[in-house]
């Protein structure tokens, strides 16, 4: 008896897309590009394969764990990319002299990073990035966001489906600074608030790190802030940074976001690379991962080798936004959409099946000829189940007439055409 044949599947945490899912993925890349389109976005893109020490050296503290990186055969380091900002970074830094700023450019980019597996995180995701690299002004984060909420829009959400929560690093920072914490202790700072979700208590963490109880008991204070106003009662009149946000938040009336775009003081990101304003967009009930999450990094470009340039920037991946859209039962048709299938009773009427499927190609039409040649009723069940919008099935009588019948298979009304 020979040994039965070893099975495979897909990778831990990879996916394999069948045509019922690519439909959700085309609909869903398609509002990418549509709305990056509609704000002025110019599409870019780069090899999935990266220099390992650029990623190590420009990635947030966690996706460094989180990298795939292997040797190629002739030693090199290199990694599959955990994100695209690092790699957008090097293109611009590799023309700086040659492009024109601000630049506002899009991609759709898959990326790996091995995480442990839960509800909306995989090892491989499709992101949406979009980034505006060179406008010091917060007109950048609004148009970003405006982008990315045109983005969910068109996906199938609706205005009160999800969020955008915003902060501000260098608003934070004041804050810290104004209530005692040293600067040495920002960072560590930033990163318990960023894992204030997952972690019970992040008090007894950042005692842990060598904060003392008063010192804790001041992050707690900040973190009790509920708007940019109790914000700025802590701070100098002159504060930078609260006058920033109040420009943010009058440009996001003007886009007619002010419902969508929330402060939230906790919103701090986990990236090491963010300078500025922070967001991240989560949906209304707070059931799903983060559905997006970008912010400012003023000094990337320097930090890659190019000439200080500033950046704003965002990252949506498709897995949390599709988690959310089949919640909602929002995901729309589950197949592409083809607009004739043409068939016929036998060998003799294919040359004529497939003049008539060229001219509809050329037309040009999606038109789905049959291989072989079929009964009448194998036929119409064949293609009567919603993915074909209309039919021609041809006989020897039709060959004969050199006529044939186009049906519509929603109305069942049917129009004659010639055969070619
Ligand atoms: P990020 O927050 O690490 O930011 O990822 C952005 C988005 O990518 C997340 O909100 C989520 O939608 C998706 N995502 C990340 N990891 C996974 C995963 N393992 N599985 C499924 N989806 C995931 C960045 O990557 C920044 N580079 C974004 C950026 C662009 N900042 C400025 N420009």
């Amino acid at each position: 008896m020979t040994p039965p044949k070893e099975k495979f599947s897909v990778p831990r945490g990879m996916r394999d897309f069948y045509p019922e899912d690519m439909a959700i993925r085309n609909h869903l890349f398609d509002s990418w590009r549509q709305a990056s389109a509609h704000h002025g976005f110019e599409p870019y893109d780069a090899p999935v394969v990266e220099t390992l020490d650029l990623l190590k050296r420009k990635s947030g503290e966690e996706i460094v764990h989180q990298i795939y990186a292997f040797k190629d055969k002739s030693g090199r380091d290199l990694a599959l990319r955990p994100e695209m900002t690092p790699t957008l970074a090097r293109m611009i830094a590799a023309r700086q002299g040659a492009l024109s700023f601000p630049i506002k450019w899009y991609t759709i980019a898959q990326c790996f990073r091995y995480e442990r597996m839960t509800r909306g995180r995989k090892r491989e995701h499709y992101q949406w990035n979009l980034d505006i690299i060179g406008e010091p002004s917060v007109s950048a984060e609004v148009e970003v966001i405006a982008t990315a909420v045109q983005g969910l829009r068109l996906a199938g959400l609706q205005d009160g489906d999800y969020f955008v929560r915003y902060s501000s690093r260098r608003l934070l920072a004041e804050l810290l600074d104004t209530l005692g914490i040293p600067p040495d202790l920002h960072a560590a700072t930033f990163l318990a608030l960023d894992k204030k979700d997952k972690t019970d208590d992040i008090g007894a963490q950042l005692v842990g790190e060598s904060f003392t109880d008063a010192q804790w008991a001041s992050v707690e204070k900040i973190l009790n802030l509920e708007s940019l106003d109790e914000a700025g009662e802590l701070l100098p009149d002159d504060s930078e940074s609260l006058a920033q946000l109040r420009q943010f938040t009058q440009s996001l009336s003007h886009y007619g976001l002010e419902n969508i775009v929330r402060f939230d003081i906790s919103v701090v990101r986990g990236l090491a690379y963010y300078t500025g304003i922070v967001f991240e967009a989560f949906d209304a009930k707070g059931e799903f991962r983060a559905i997006f999450g970008g912010g400012r990094y003023d000094d990337l470009l320097r930090d890659v080798g190019g000439k200080p340039e500033t950046g704003v920037g965002l990252g949506f991946g498709d897995v949390v936004v599709c988690e959310l859209l089949e919640a909602l039962g929002r995901t729309g048709a589950g197949h592409t959409r083809v607009d004739v299938a043409v068939g016929y009773m036998s060998d003799a009427q294919r040359p004529a099946a497939m003049r008539i499927a060229r001219e509809l190609r050329n037309n040009p039409s999606a038109v789905d000829l049959a291989l072989s040649s079929e009964k009448p009723k194998q036929f119409f069940s064949r293609v009567g189940g919603g993915h074909y919008k209309e039919a021609i099935y041809l006989g020897p009588d039709d060959v004969d007439s050199g006529k044939a019948r186009m049906k519509d298979l929603e109305t069942r009304e049917e129009r004659e055409i010639s055969i070619p």
